[in-house]
């Protein structure tokens, strides 16, 4: 009962931080100053206020839902920073943009962690630091239905669109070695990806199973089929360089991963 309360007016804070960023809403969260104008991560007083940033176009992982009339970031993602945030004592604010924006938010402090599915690369290694592992998820190719492109060898000649600065970019690159004549379109959100294929304007996108899956589920004129290789993508959560939190967030994952409350929450978004 005490956490359904907790959870209820972390999601009317979540709303009103989402509208204030919108410039829409005139709410604020209560009792607390605004602090619109500091940087993530600097002491104010009391307040122990965490700014998660992601790209709210990664259904289950985050996304807009604007079923309760408002419009609210929810998603896996989002629950876990919720209870995490619960567990430590910090107050999550949800921040949406593109998700090539994410490490270089990081970067220059505007946030204190990032939350987009984001898989723990070498090359963001170098520049963030990343929790544990969370999730795991595989690339698959996503094309209309009566299309004959589902394998990595059909997309020499064709016009591939994935996301700008993710994992499905440089792998489309990669194939773009051997497949001759693959075209890359990169877009900021994959709501644009599914339009171009939808249209035709391009013949397929590269994009993880999750995601595609709930994309084709919307759209029955489409179909997704998994590249199958060895490679396994994991999601972990970002931090700056050095960031303090790293180690209490694992601490945290780790509990959720002995005490259900994962297992809970992946039945919840991805239904398995
Ligand atoms: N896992 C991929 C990556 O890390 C894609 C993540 C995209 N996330 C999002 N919220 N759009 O590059």
């Amino acid at each position: 009962m005490k956490k359904q309360m907790f959870s209820i007016a972390l999601t009317s804070l979540l709303a009103a931080a989402v509208m204030a960023g919108c410039g829409t809403g005139t709410s604020q969260p209560p009792a607390q100053p605004q602090n619109g104008q500091e940087l993530a991560g600097q002491p104010s007083g009391e307040k122990k206020t965490l700014t998660m940033a992601t790209s709210a176009d990664y259904k289950p992982y985050e996304f807009h839902d604007l079923t309760s009339g408002k419009d609210e970031i929810v998603g896996f993602d989002v629950d876990i920073a919720k209870y995490i945030g619960e567990q430590l004592g910090y107050e999550v604010q949800v921040n949406d943009m593109n998700f090539d924006g994410l490490v270089p938010a990081l970067q220059t402090n505007r946030a204190d962690f990032v939350m987009a599915g984001m898989t723990p690369t070498p090359e963001r290694q170098k520049n963030v630091d990343f929790s544990e592992i969370y999730y795991d998820a595989k690339n698959t190719i996503v094309s209309k239905k009566e299309s004959n492109v589902t394998k990595p060898d059909q997309l020499a000649g064709k016009k591939v669109a994935v996301q700008l600065g993710s994992i499905q970019e440089s792998a489309a690159k990669e194939l773009a070695k051997t497949a001759t004549g693959l075209q890359i379109t990169s877009l900021n959100k994959t709501g644009e990806i599914i339009e171009e294929v939808k249209t035709g304007r391009v013949d397929a996108a590269i994009l993880e199973d999750t995601v595609a899956k709930g994309f084709v589920e919307s759209n029955p004129g489409l179909q997704y089929t998994t590249i199958e290789t060895e490679e396994v993508n994991g999601s972990a959560i970002a931090f700056p360089k050095g960031s303090k939190h790293v180690d209490e967030f694992n601490q945290v994952i780790k509990k959720m991963q002995e005490n259900g409350e994962m297992d809970k929450l992946i039945k919840k978004w991805f239904g398995q």
